[in-house]
């Protein structure tokens, strides 16, 4: 507690110094953003350490015996395995990155859950969370708290209404969005449900270190970047349209951090020469849209037709006009100031600054290398994820390639594992621009795009 307050103190101190020195300012901010992003609770609790430090009796039966055996540091690690956790960097208290553990024990999912994971090892807060399981661990959870006769919250309940994701890594947060708008007017008073049409579909979170890049956001571009914008999440019936206002200075701090993000860079080894090739030919077929990298970086943001991109068109439609309109005249984008398009086109070309680290990719995440982003014919219908590290050759996620789902039953946790790109949403059709490049422009671009 001390130590806390001693913390509370020092930033107090540099934020009063920092108001004369707005350079400084803006520093003090990026680290109280990451600060409150992983210590203060917004929302209310999911679970509590009890919980937690039990999901291992939820287990399948051979590893739970395992989990039996282990020490509790061995089960916290397999725990956060499971479910795509991990600690925080350089902090070695054992807590998640992902949750905020109150003092009383609860835990309370924050941004880094889905924004924030591990790539060829690396823990990066920033980092689209690749191996996240929501869906996994809530059933898990709700069965932990029933057999310890805990009482059962939010996630466990809403998780009965709506589906938290399909896929590893993917969630419906889209319609989280949508279903928690449907409650609140233009003020974010509380009001009965507007019951707005629900169409669940999983998406993949794009990496923070280009929301400075990228002035409008989300794959559509519908909305300006801005600190309100960053709240909607946080509006469960428990936070009234007044704990907004207050919070909205925690989420200028939290903006600044955002807006500090930088790509990791690759860390394998990179075949300069082929990559300097890469970029010959990256600039005549893809800046267009992508924009140019290194010491003339610019960045088009443009917005391709749907019918041109032809990648999934579930996400475009799945967020109506109406959904948008909603968004667009709230207190959220100063009601109205700021410029949302209620219909957009289709999807909006992103940044590719650290590329290598974001598989899978497309907004659906139906592509697990940028090897297959290049190859579109030979993109595989049916993969699963493997244990293996980062695919180095292909650059992306380790993936084993099956020509269709198996027969057999699997588990809902098993099924998980494997993506379908004959579901709802989940195509991974499109984006056949790679087909003007012959294999050897491919094999280069393939090696910039490492190094962006
Ligand atoms: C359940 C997963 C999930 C959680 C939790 C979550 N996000 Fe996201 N976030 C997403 C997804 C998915 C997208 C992509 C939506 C799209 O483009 O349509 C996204 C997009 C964003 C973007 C837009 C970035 C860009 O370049 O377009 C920002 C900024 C962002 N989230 C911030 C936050 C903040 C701040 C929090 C916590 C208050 C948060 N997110 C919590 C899943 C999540
Ligand atoms: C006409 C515009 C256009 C051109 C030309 C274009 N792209 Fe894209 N690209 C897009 C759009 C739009 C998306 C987003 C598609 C989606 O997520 O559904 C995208 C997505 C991507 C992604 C996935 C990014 C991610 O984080 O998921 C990569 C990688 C990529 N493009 C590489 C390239 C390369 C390499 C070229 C040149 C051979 C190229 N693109 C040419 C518009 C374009």
């Amino acid at each position: 507690m001390r130590r806390f307050a001693t913390i509370i103190g020092f930033v107090t101190a540099v934020c009063l110094v920092a108001t004369r020195l707005p350079a400084e300012t803006e520093s003090v901010n990026v680290a109280t953003g990451f600060r409150l992003l992983t210590e203060k609770s917004y929302l209310p609790g999911d679970f509590d350490q009890e919980a937690f430090d039990n999901v291992w009796q939820a287990w399948p039966k051979k590893l739970k015996a395992k989990a039996e055996k282990a020490t509790p540091e061995e089960r916290r690690a397999m725990a956060y395995d499971r479910y795509g956790l991990t600690t925080r960097p350089g902090d070695d208290s054992g807590r998640p990155l992902q949750y905020v553990v109150r003092p009383d024990g609860m835990w309370t999912m924050n941004c880094f859950s889905c924004h924030g994971g591990t790539v060829a090892g690396q823990v990066i807060p920033g980092l689209p969370n690749a191996n996240f399981e929501l869906e996994t661990l809530t059933e898990e959870i709700r069965l932990t708290k029933l057999l310890m006769k805990k009482p059962l919250t939010r996630m466990d309940v809403g998780q009965l209404a709506v589906p938290l994701g399909t896929n590893r890594g993917l969630t419906n947060a889209i319609m989280f969005g949508v279903g928690l708008m449907a409650y609140r007017d233009k003020d974010l008073n509380i009001v009965p449900n507007r019951h707005p049409p629900m169409i669940n579909h999983d998406v993949d979170p794009p990496p923070w270190w280009n929301y400075s890049r990228r002035p409008r956001i989300y794959i559509d571009g519908y909305a300006e970047r801005g600190a309100r914008g960053l709240m909607p999440f946080m509006m469960v019936p428990e936070n009234g349209p007044d704990q907004f206002r207050e919070w909205e200075s925690d989420f200028e701090k939290i903006y600044d951090y955002i807006m500090s993000l930088e790509p990791p860079k690759y860390p394998f080894e990179i075949d300069e020469q082929l990559a300097v090739a890469g970029k010959v030919a990256f600039d005549a077929n893809c800046a267009e849209c992508h924009g140019t990298y290194g010491d003339d970086e610019t960045y088009p943001g443009r917005i391709v037709p749907i019918d041109k991109i032809g990648t999934d068109p579930v996400r475009l439609t799945a967020l109506t006009p109406e959904n948008r309109k909603g968004y667009g005249e709230s207190w959220f984008a100063h009601y109205g100031k700021q410029k949302t398009i209620h219909e957009p086109e289709g999807y909006q070309a992103p940044p590719l600054n650290g590329v290598w680290a974001s598989a899978p990719y497309f907004h659906n995440g139906a592509v697990p290398t940028l090897w297959d982003v290049l190859n579109p014919s030979k993109r595989p219908d049916v993969w699963r994820r493997s244990s293996r590290p980062f695919d180095e050759e292909n650059v992306g996620l380790s993936i084993d390639r099956l020509e269709k789902m198996p027969r057999k039953l699997l588990s809902k946790r098993a099924r998980r594992h494997y993506f379908d790109t004959n579901r709802f949403g989940k195509s991974n059709a499109g984006h056949d621009y790679p087909d003007s490049l012959n294999a050897e422009e491919k094999r280069a671009v393939l090696e910039y795009l490492k190094t962006l």
